[in-house]
């Protein structure tokens, strides 16, 4: 059987230490691969922001207090104010922005509106990519592990309780739906 080996300049190139000034880097960003150059030090969140424009991740404690940035890297919600862009090379990333398709909100967008689960909407973002995270492994939750789920999250309006009833509801209409 062959073996797939990777050319050598290719091998060298993925081995060199980068930084600290900027160096290329691809990101999978909803689906699509996205070039930048960026230092090191770049953090996810002002990749996303800065870089590639996508400004649904909001930032607002920029130290991992407030779960307004959080998008889902390899699966898992993450803070983006506390991941490396260059950490995250060749990882599958979802935003905001990739949830939307074929002009129709996702089904847990529009049970937050159904559910009127926001006011400002700047923490609604970050509140929606954890319980897409969340719900793609639990699709039968409870309302206690949906606070659970959204425990990272903070939200100055105090919408807690709509933001845990469109969990819910986004439960429910994800069932409908059979969608992840
Ligand atoms: S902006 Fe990342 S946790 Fe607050
Ligand atoms: S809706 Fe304003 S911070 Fe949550």
């Amino acid at each position: 059987m062959a073996t797939k080996t990777m050319p050598q300049d290719q091998a060298a190139a993925k081995n060199r230490p980068r930084g600290p000034q900027k160096c290329e880097i691809h990101l999978q960003v909803n689906g699509r691969t996205e070039k930048i150059w960026v230092e090191p030090r770049r953090t996810l969140l002002d990749a996303l922001r800065l870089d590639l424009g996508l400004t649904g991740t909001k930032k607002v404690c920029d130290e991992g207090q407030c779960g307004a940035c959080t998008v889902i890297l390899d699966e898992q919600p993450v803070y983006a104010c506390l991941t490396l862009a260059i950490e995250c090379e060749g990882r599958p990333i979802e935003t905001i922005e990739g949830l939307a398709q074929d002009g129709r909100l996702h089904p847990i967008q529009e049970a937050f509106i159904a559910q009127d689960a926001l006011q400002c909407g700047f923490c609604t973002p970050g509140q929606i990519m954890s319980l897409k995270a969340f719900l793609a492994k639990n699709p039968r939750p409870s309302l206690a592990e949906i606070k659970r789920a959204v425990s990272g999250n903070l939200c100055r309006c105090g919408a807690y309780l709509r933001i845990a009833q469109a969990g819910l509801e986004a439960a429910r209409r994800l069932a409908a739906e059979h969608k992840p």
